[in-house]
């Protein structure tokens, strides 16, 4: 029987050993869950005391506007204040780049982008800008940054990877955590996807003949994704645990496990890495969360899931559906001596030390105050500087740029007027969309803006221009359709056949063309460079494409340096298949010319 307890008056002295010693088992389960908004009611937040809800990727509120989602999260930190010992809830998401799933937030260039700057000060101004549209929805958890270090770009999550090289991704994952965690607003930034999800081989996954028995991914997804990592214990350690070991020195205090596995054994059930190794050896003191529905995958048997998940170190567990089915299991491996208490006691204390360091006993809600600056002119121009410094310029021949804005130009491709498109995946979806999914600006509507009345901009998204003069200058923008983890995973990385008759096409059309390339990853583009007398990378841009304007016309110059080497053919693909070939790489890591 519940003794009413007075409520915490002074929230500010919480002590964590004394409220973790008045919790019962049930309060302590509770905590260690993570619920997907979609399953859970808030008031079972109340009942079943469950310490946080997240929404997944496009897990948003219909209508999808910040005021609904500052009431969609409100409702969940209130159930968790009807609880006896008031612990708040905290609401997580995934702002990979941005508050990305909120419909009319800043959507930032993905991490590729970012890397391609090493410029960890606009790391954190993104970060900054990210943590207040967050806060100004209550969502006080961000599942980010990824500190992946992605050794094949055929894998579908390559463009949430700063760099293929550890020493460009630890700087700037540093600069996300510290800025997420110390700034103002604080949030709890997770640090993923604990270790070597970018050290995968293509063709381990097993992921949908195990979660989904005979269920075919179509084309080449999951073939990488959520795989197997067999590098050896060095290199996991120097190019894969690099970021964690300096994220943990910068003060993080989350960390998500990853889907894939490390010598066969699925990183869930790993308890040296995750116990002796993180939390031992590195000493990092706070939570550990497990991904989505991954604790299922390490056994056909989910008490034994639960069980080894919980004892290799995994504190909170990303149901995210069935929570009932979670908390009876846990509840019962307890009982049985199969987890220990005093597992469950680390696990909560830590949970509770983290909660207690963001604040959130004194201020359980969000910042209703920043609502108004979600998506504005402020935070938009931060992510227009950013899409300028992510450009890398790879072919500039026959003095083709910068842009006159004084000429004729002819713009050609879908992806120069489509906002979902230079966003990616991870935006309002999970998987991300064409179209005007979001609020932000095209690159056709940028390059309008900035070359002014003066100049004359002609868009054809497939090219067909009427007459038949030759125009002086053209841009084509091609690249890939947007897709998130597994989906797109992708064993060929070439143009579209669509995009390479339009390049061949508007260079018939035009005197000098430019192509701009949008896409996750570097991709298969030794043809059309021959073709082109100037490329530019642009990555996944997101909704401030004025950026890309601002370079092109010279307004502003190229400063990006690859953080992918780029190769000429799928034969170079891997990493250590570039490494060893004798043609050397189309472009190398660091290349990218300036004006
Ligand atoms: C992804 C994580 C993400 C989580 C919540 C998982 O499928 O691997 O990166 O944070 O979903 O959306
Ligand atoms: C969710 C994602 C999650 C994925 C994993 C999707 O339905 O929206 O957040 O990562 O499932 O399978």
């Amino acid at each position: 029987m519940h003794v009413a307890q007075p409520l915490v008056s002074r929230p500010t002295d919480i002590s964590v050993d004394s409220l973790a010693e008045q919790m019962t088992l049930a309060e302590k389960i509770g905590q260690m869950t993570q619920a997907e908004k979609n399953s859970i009611p808030p008031e079972d937040v109340s009942t079943y005391f469950v310490g946080s809800v997240l929404s997944g990727g496009g897990g948003n509120p219909e209508p999808n506007t910040p005021e609904t989602w500052a009431s969609m999260v409100r409702a969940y930190h209130e159930a968790a204040l009807k609880t006896r010992l008031r612990i708040p809830v905290i609401y997580g998401s995934d702002a990979v780049h941005g508050h990305s799933n909120m419909r009319g937030a800043v959507i930032f260039p993905h991490n590729i982008g970012m890397g391609a700057t090493r410029d960890p000060e606009l790391v954190r101004r993104a970060a900054h800008v990210t943590a207040r549209e967050m806060m100004a929805a209550g969502v006080h958890f961000n599942f980010a940054p990824a500190v992946s270090v992605p050794q094949d770009i055929r894998w579908g999550r390559t463009y949430e990877g700063y760099s293929e090289d550890p020493s460009i991704v630890v700087p700037l994952g540093v600069a996300s955590v510290e800025e997420q965690q110390n700034g103002d607003p604080r949030v709890l930034a997770s640090v993923k996807h604990f270790v070597a999800d970018g050290g995968t081989k293509w063709g381990t996954s097993l992921t949908y003949d195990w979660i989904q028995g005979n269920w075919q991914a179509p084309g080449d997804s999951f073939s990488i994704d959520q795989g197997n990592a067999d590098a050896d214990e060095a290199t996991l350690r120097s190019v894969h645990l690099a970021p964690y070991v300096a994220a943990v020195k910068a003060g993080a205090l989350n960390i998500m496990v990853s889907f894939s596995s490390w010598q066969g054994t699925k990183m869930h059930a790993n308890r040296y890495l995750i116990t002796d190794v993180l939390k031992g050896e590195l000493g990092f003191s706070g939570f550990v969360i497990s991904d989505w529905m991954a604790v299922n995958q390490i056994d056909r048997d989910y008490r034994t899931s639960v069980t080894s998940a919980i004892n290799a170190g995994i504190d909170m567990v990303m149901v995210p559906y069935d929570y009932k089915l979670f908390i009876k299991t846990l509840t019962e491996a307890v009982e049985s001596g199969a987890v220990s208490q005093e597992r469950i006691d680390d696990a909560v204390r830590r949970i509770l030390r983290v909660k207690k360091w963001l604040g959130v006993f004194e201020s359980p809600f969000g910042r209703d105050d920043l609502l108004a600056s979600v998506g504005s002119a402020e935070h938009r121009a931060v992510a227009r500087e950013a899409v300028r410094k992510t450009l890398v310029l790879l072919k500039n021949e026959n003095n083709t740029l910068p842009l006159s804005k004084n000429a004729l130009i002819l713009v050609a491709g879908r992806g120069a007027d489509d906002i979902g498109m230079q966003c990616g995946g991870w935006s309002i979806t999970w998987q991300g969309d064409h179209g005007a999914t979001t609020l932000g600006t095209s690159l056709l509507e940028g390059m309008r803006q900035v070359a002014g009345d003066s100049a004359e901009i002609g868009y054809s998204a497939d090219g067909q221009f009427e007459g038949s003069e030759k125009a002086e200058i053209g841009v084509v923008v091609v690249g890939e359709s947007p897709y998130a983890e597994g989906m797109g995973d992708n064993g060929n990385l070439k143009l579209s056949a669509a995009d390479q008759e339009l390049v061949t096409r508007m260079r018939e059309r035009c005197s000098k063309l430019v192509v701009v390339v949008l896409s996750g990853r570097p991709i298969l583009i030794t043809e059309q460079l021959a073709q082109a007398d100037a490329m530019v990378a642009a990555f996944l841009p997101g909704t401030e494409s004025q950026g890309v304007a601002d370079v092109l016309f010279g307004d502003h110059p190229f400063t990006g340096k690859l953080s992918y080497s780029w190769p000429r053919s799928i034969e170079q693909v891997p990493l250590t298949a570039l490494k060893q070939h004798p043609d050397g790489p189309l472009f190398p890591l660091g290349y990218g010319l300036t004006y």
